[in-house]
Parts: structure tokens; sequence; C-alpha cells
């Protein structure tokens, strides 16, 4: 066969056909709304990234019930202390500000899924993600603060536990340390193909996370490989994850692919802070159609095989997609 016989405008000629042969299908309930949350009492808007607020605890229950009402049912946490030292005490402190955002959300809202990011750098004075020793961040040392951190947020009562850290042996160690204090229940998102990524930049504004001094380079992964990709995500399920994240998204479509093609675990992908704030900042010019181009890029994560999204869009898209 071949033209004329075959003629693929055939499918394309009205919207409702479009729809019905749609290969992917756009669902709120794949995305997860990422938020900050700090120690101040009123909500404090982030510069670099339009629409994103910090959040004062009392307030993130009340945007988690926004999101509710939109139909979005999972959420990620991220912490912005008002106090750093050395070892980033404040990440497993039980009364730290993700703690307490945890429990009053599971308190208020207790069907909505919680996430809680488990890493240091948001808590380090040094803004690494994990405890330095001779100026660089150690493997095995780390490994005892992640535990402390994922113990306390599932003691909060967070459902998962997601670590960003990107240090070798985390998910055993995390899994098996939340077995034997009874957290059998609580899951395992790992971020297992972490890049070493520009996209990060409005992020680490927003949770004052810069390191002081050198990068992320030798923990987190470098963007030319995609083959380590599979072997980190092969340890993260032998070490008993249960969802595997590759991060960014946009940049790394093929990784999301790959993980989609390779393993059998939901895959996540993060639609990262530099992602979302190019296209607000192009938006603003009026250089792009605002809603069309967010549908069309977290729809092109869903179509390279992302079964979770966590994106900054996610209220937005769920009032685009409604
Ligand atoms: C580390 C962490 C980072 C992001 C999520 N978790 C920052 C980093 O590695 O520097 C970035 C997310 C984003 O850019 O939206 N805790």
């Amino acid at each position: 066969m071949g033209f004329p016989a075959e003629r693929p405008r055939r499918l394309r000629r009205s919207a409702s056909l479009r729809r019905l042969v749609a290969e992917t299908r756009l669902s709120i309930d794949s995305l997860v709304y990422p938020l900050f949350v700090h120690e101040a009492l009123e909500p404090q808007p982030i510069p670099s990234m339009p629409g994103q607020q910090r959040w004062p605890v009392s307030g993130v229950v009340e945007e988690v019930r926004r999101a509710k009402q939109l139909g979005i049912s999972a959420v990620i946490l991220f912490g912005v202390p008002a106090q750093k030292d050395e070892l980033g005490s404040q990440a497993y402190d039980p009364d730290g500000v993700v703690q307490r955002a945890v429990r009053a959300i599971k308190h208020h809202l207790p069907d909505v899924i919680v996430f809680a990011d488990t890493c240091l750098d948001e808590y380090t004075s040094h803004g690494h993600c994990g405890v330095l020793k001779d100026g660089e961040v150690d493997n095995d040392a780390t490994l005892e603060v992640l535990i402390r951190t994922a113990l306390s947020q599932a003691t909060a009562g967070a459902d998962f536990v997601a670590p960003s850290d990107m240090m070798d042996g985390r998910v055993g160690a995390i899994r098996a340390a939340l077995e034997e204090s009874g957290f059998s229940g609580t899951g395992i998102l790992a971020y297992s193909a972490k890049y070493a990524s520009s996209f990060y930049g409005p992020f680490r504004e927003a949770a004052d996370s810069s390191p002081e001094f050198g990068d992320r380079r030798g923990y987190q992964m470098d963007f030319r490989n995609a083959r380590e990709a599979l072997r980190e995500g092969t340890l993260d399920v032998q070490e008993g994850a249960d969802i595997l994240m590759v991060k960014p998204a946009l940049a790394y479509l093929d990784i999301v692919r790959l993980f989609r093609e390779h393993f059998s675990v939901p895959i996540a992908a993060y639609n990262v802070s530099g992602e979302y704030s190019m296209l607000k900042a192009a938006a603003a010019r009026g250089w792009i159609d605002e809603e069309a181009t967010m549908v069309e890029v977290v729809g092109s994560i869903a179509r390279a095989g992302a079964d979770i999204i966590l994106t900054y869009h996610a209220l937005e898209l769920a009032q685009a997609l409604a």
C-alpha cells in the first residue's frame, strides 16, 4: 500500500477525530505539584518562578486544598529552613518545616499523597547534598543523615520519601531503615537519573541552596551519559525503589523513554524549575502562547513514557485540561 490509498491526514480531519485517535492522553491523575515551605508566616513569591511561592505551613495546606479541588491529589514538598548548619540538621528535625507541613496536610487532607524530598542541600550551610569531609561530599557518612531524614519524614506521615541526593546505596539504606522502624508501607520515589543540570537555577534561588563552593558534578550525573542512567535505575530497583524518576525532563526525554522500555516500575519525570521559568519568560514577552506551549511540553513528557509528571504547571494544567 501507500499513497493514494494511505492518507494519514484522514485521521486529522476534526478535533474530535484527533482526540479519538490520540496516542497519549494527558491526565490530571499523573500530576504531582511541587511546593516550597518556609518558616515565615506569609507566602513569599519566588521572582524567578512566576506564579510560585514559598508557603508558610498554614498556607501550604490551603494551597494543597486548592490543588485538590482542581483534581490534583499528589504533592512533593521542599523545605526552606530558617537556619542552616554544616550537617543540615533541620532536614531531620521532628519539628522541621517539612515535617510540620506533612503533618498539617495529612491531618486536614488525609487522602492527598505526600512525597517528601529527601536531600540535604536546602539545609546545609555549604549547600551541598551531603556531609563534607576534606572538602568533598562523603558518601557513606551522608547515608546516615539521609536515613534520619527519611525516618523523620515517614514519622510525620509522608507517603513517600524521595531521595534526590545521588549518593550510592541510599535507596537500599533508606529501605532497610524504613522496614526496621515499622514503615513498610512508606514508599521510595528514587531520583535515579538526576543529572547535574543548569536547569535547576531558579529552584536554587527558591530554596536558597546553591553550593557555596564547587558544583554537584561529583555526585549528580553527567548529561552526556545514558547507559549510566540504566545502571543507576537498575541499582535503585534492586535496592527497593517503588518509582524511578528522571530529572530534568525536557532535555532528557530519551532517558524517560529508555527507562520506560527497561523497567516495569512506574516512571516519573521532573519538569524542573528552569524548564518552567523559560516557558514563563517567553510567554511574558508574548513570544509563545503560554497555555498551548505548556500542554505541548507536558504532553511530550507523557508521550516519552512518564506515568507521573512533577510540574510547577500542575494547577494551570488542571485548569486547562478541565
Ligand atoms: C535537591 C533538589 C534540586 C531540585 C530538586 N531537588 C536541586 C539541585 O539538585 O540542585 C531541583 C528541582 C527544580 O529545579 O525544579 N534537593
